[in-house]
């Protein structure tokens, strides 16, 4: 079932409506450090899981590839995406990640950033599962989403940590630990080739600045300082981010089909 509408009161889009442009956890370094690690070329076959608002589309549109496709879940996000993005080589599929419909073996890359997380455990496998299907043997598979650390954290810590951001960002969230992600897609039949992780930082200053630039940032703040739903929901989430700033992180992984 794809979805209509977007869903504001979500933190993504609460972010979004502020004029955030970056919605990932590790910002736009974790993406930069992703997309080097994946090298996507001109003989490229590339799949996008989840554009959001197309940061990350552009990016790898500007490496020119063979061809490039989006899969977003949300239909008013996909129309978003066309508008931001603009290039005649983008092909969009309003549809589930889980189940493209796409053909098998037609990708040589694929990545999702902030997709996963959201995900129940059978969901995430599915997508997984739909990547590895998509991508020809050799081909990499890219995944930017919030982690759990260390690895040996309680399940109490983990509970208290997935409750208060279900709450704060009003959605699912079940994070996995480094050693979870690294076995879900090995399970799938990946090889890892790259791992890096961030702190959470996504809604701190200096990240902030170093994601949106100078004058957007103080273009969100002022919006934020009129609109006191938003502020309350950012400030909120900062908080929820910033005490379980011990546990929770940014984590990026690309992997290759075996
Ligand atoms: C937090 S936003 C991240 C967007 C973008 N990847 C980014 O990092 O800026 C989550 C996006 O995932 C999409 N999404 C969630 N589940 C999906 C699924 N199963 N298949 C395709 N898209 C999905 C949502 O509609 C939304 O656009």
């Amino acid at each position: 079932m794809v979805e209509k509408r977007m869903n504001m009161e979500q933190g993504h889009w609460v972010l979004a409506k502020l004029g955030k442009k970056v919605l990932r956890p590790g910002g736009k370094e974790l993406t930069h450090e992703m997309l080097k690690a994946m090298n996507i070329t001109s003989d490229d076959d590339v799949i996008e899981f989840a554009p959001g608002l197309g940061y990350t589309a552009k990016l790898a549109l500007s490496h020119q590839p063979h061809s490039y496709v989006a899969v977003e879940l949300n239909a008013e996000a996909a129309k978003r995406v066309e508008n931001n993005v603009q290039n005649d080589k983008m092909k969009i599929v309003i549809g589930n990640a889980s189940e493209t419909g796409l053909p098998a073996n037609s990708a040589s890359k694929v990545y999702g950033e902030a997709m996963l997380t959201m995900q129940s455990k059978p969901q995430k496998q599915a997508i997984i599962a739909e990547a590895a299907r998509l991508l020809r043997p050799g081909g990499l598979y890219g995944i930017h989403e919030i982690g759990i650390y260390p690895d040996n954290t309680s399940q109490e810590v983990r509970k208290e940590i997935e409750s208060d951001l279900a709450k704060g960002i009003k959605t699912n969230v079940r994070p996995l630990t480094l050693v979870e992600w690294k076995d879900i897609l090995e399970d799938n039949g990946f090889d890892i080739s790259f791992v890096e992780s961030r702190p959470m930082h996504l809604l701190e200053q200096t990240r902030m600045i170093a994601d949106e630039g100078f004058w957007n940032f103080i273009r969100i703040v002022f919006r934020m300082l009129k609109n006191s739903h938003a502020r309350k929901r950012v400030l909120e989430m900062r908080h929820i981010f910033r005490k379980h700033g011990n546990h929770i992180n940014a984590i990026c992984i690309v992997a290759r089909k075996r």
